[in-house]
């Protein structure tokens, strides 16, 4: 296009995962678990140009419903990224991630002696810090920042 914007195709009905960090998008699939392969239409831009973020990534899947847990790990990895839900090709909600005070049953301590990795213990970690992100595990106080927490998502 005259403008240098990217086209991709619209989908019908599913969500699309927009404004994600440039390079995230390999992380959102996994978190998505299609990472290795999915029946469904999806739809992967990386370094794509945006208004807002300078380069961008985006993820979109055909019939696909986000669960609330979903959204928080994609939230870790791309605070930035809109949820936009799409039906019969329209936009019907766009939701901003947004991470809670506190992630629960999300990321893993990366203490192997935590409790939370001893006993049958739901990880508890306090967002102490959101950019850069701080997490702090409640039971050992084990801080984990920025990338790391994406290789202990649960
Ligand atoms: N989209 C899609 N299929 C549809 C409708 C929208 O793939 N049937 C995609 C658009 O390509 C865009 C995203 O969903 O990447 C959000 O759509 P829309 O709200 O129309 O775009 P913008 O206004 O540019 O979004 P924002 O303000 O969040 O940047
Ligand atoms: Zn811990």
């Amino acid at each position: 296009m005259s403008n240098g914007e990217l086209k991709v195709s619209k989908i019908r009905n599913g969500t699309v995962i927009d404004h994600i960090t440039a390079g995230m998008a390999p992380a959102v699939l996994k978190i998505l678990g299609i990472d290795q392969g999915c029946p469904d239409t999806v739809i992967v831009a990386m370094n794509v140009r945006s208004q807002r973020l300078g380069l961008k990534d985006m993820v979109k899947v055909e019939n696909r419903v986000l669960e609330a847990e979903t959204v928080k790990k994609i939230a870790i990895v791309a605070p930035h990224a809109t949820v936009n839900i799409i039906k019969d090709f329209a936009v019907v909600q766009k939701i901003p991630v947004e991470l809670p005070h506190e992630l629960i049953g999300i990321v893993r301590c990366a203490n192997r002696n935590c409790i939370t990795n001893v006993e049958r213990v739901a990880s508890y970690f306090v967002v102490e810090s959101r950019e850069p992100l701080r997490l702090r595990c409640h039971y050992c106080e084990t801080l984990i920042e920025g990338p790391y927490a994406s290789v202990l998502l649960l």
